[in-house]
């Protein structure tokens, strides 16, 4: 085991009968609320007259801010921080999926720290600079994906520059969330499965190269996988079964609570840094399917390199009960099953087929070593530079299912 540190401040509460102990928690956060929203899904499904009236209930004034992208636009984020400025308000409420909340936690740092944009604040921008603080921001979740409402980051777009990155900070993270399946139920398939594959990379990152010295870090993340591998075909099926629903969203906020990594050597997340620069690239990209695009590629390539086979091994029998001795036969075996289940739940694909053409791959590593690496190589269990993040995305043009 090694050393680690575990700070989870949000005050979650579960299940669609939380309603009143949530919104009597939030309200003691503040009274004057900004409430930001995506697209309007939230609106046509009816949940956020429900909101508004529990707020109102508490003689909580909402102003409301709509219009978060998918992938959160850093000009959307500093037009809502300027109308919230404006208004006054000490408590900013995420109510939408992983963007929404991001966007949120940006809008919050720029008005306490009195700041108009949020680009140079971003990882690898030369202006990089620190935020002071940010208002409270309290969260409720409508996608099971990010874990945005427990986590410290905000994941920022950038169209102009075709850029896309992190800002985070432990006073991000949200100070209570509703965690409501109800909410789920209108989700579309599509968003649902790029959800399900978001979760599952947020326990196989480090589980794949964060070595072997943390068994319950294996033992807990090899529980959420399970979990999403046997939920995702179930929700697929009934999108309106709450329980499912459930399932899946207490698994996306497990699984990037950072006990998915305790205990095991710290490791950039390198799924994560190609998917950004990608989805950086094309902004319509959800970061879900740009990973679901990754992981054949990227664990095959794993294991021509003879990296991490014994991780892979380990999974194989873990998760689909492989039996052998042979590490090789076992890993290939675990890619193969991944590989079937992709493409049994709609997330098996090429790059070009997300909107990534391979002229394009050049210009993406170059980005994600700039940013993610600063410069340098990515460390993936040994060097992965240039050369090896377009043989990987080079790869992926081989999953023509
Ligand atoms: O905008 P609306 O109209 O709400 O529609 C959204 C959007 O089109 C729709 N949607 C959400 N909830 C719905 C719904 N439609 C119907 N019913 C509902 N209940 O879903 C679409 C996608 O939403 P989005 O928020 O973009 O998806 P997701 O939750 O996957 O968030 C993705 C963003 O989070 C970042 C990603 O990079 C990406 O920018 N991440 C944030 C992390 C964090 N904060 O810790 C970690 C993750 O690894 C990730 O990078
Ligand atoms: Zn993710």
């Amino acid at each position: 085991m090694n050393s680690f540190e575990v700070h989870i401040p949000t005050h979650l509460f579960f299940g669609s009968d939380k309603a009143d102990p949530f919104f009597d928690k939030l309200s003691s956060y503040g009274s004057q609320v900004l409430i930001v929203i995506g697209g309007g899904s939230v609106k046509r499904t009816g949940y956020f007259d429900e909101v508004t009236s529990h707020l109102e209930k508490r003689g909580v004034k909402w102003t409301l801010f709509e219009g978060i992208e998918p992938n959160p636009h850093a000009q959307t984020i500093d037009r809502a921080a300027a109308i919230g400025k404006e208004k006054g308000v000490d408590l900013i409420l995420a109510f939408g999926g992983g963007s929404v909340m991001d966007a949120s936690k940006a809008i919050a740092g720029l008005i306490y720290s009195d700041q108009k944009n949020i680009w140079p604040f971003v990882l690898g921008e030369p202006k990089y600079k620190k935020l002071k603080g940010a208002l409270p921001v309290a969260t409720i979740p409508t996608t099971a994906a990010t874990a945005s409402e427990i986590t410290p980051h905000a994941v920022i777009s950038n169209p102009e520059v075709k850029g896309k990155s992190p800002v985070s900070y432990s006073f991000f993270k949200p100070v209570t969330s509703w965690l409501n399946p109800s909410y789920h139920t209108s989700l579309p398939l599509e968003t649902t499965r790029d959800g399900a594959s978001d979760i599952f990379s947020h326990v196989i990152e480090n589980y794949l190269i964060g070595g072997n010295d943390s068994p319950l870090a294996d033992r807990y993340s090899e529980g959420i996988m399970q979990t999403v591998f046997e939920t995702l075909p179930k929700v697929l099926k009934d999108p309106e079964n709450d329980a499912y629903r459930g399932d899946l969203l207490w698994a996306s906020t497990l699984a990037l609570s950072t006990i998915q990594v305790a205990g095991r050597v710290p490791t950039v997340f390198i799924l994560h840094n190609l998917e950004h620069a990608l989805s950086g690239y094309n902004p319509e990209l959800a970061h879900g399917r740009g990973l679901a695009t990754l992981y054949p590629a990227y664990f095959k390539w794993l294991m021509e390199n003879n990296r991490v086979v014994d991780r892979l091994a380990l999974l194989g029998n873990k998760l689909f009960d492989i039996q052998t001795d042979n590490e090789d036969e076992a890993a290939a075996e675990c890619i193969a099953m991944f590989e079937e289940w992709l493409k049994e739940n709609g997330l098996y694909q090429r790059l070009s087929d997300v909107g990534v053409p391979t002229d394009a791959f050049s210009e993406v590593a170059d980005y994600a070593i700039r940013v993610y690496g600063g410069g340098e190589p990515l460390d993936a269990a040994g060097r992965l530079g240039k050369k090896e993040i377009i043989e990987i995305f080079n790869k992926t043009e081989e999953q023509n299912g």
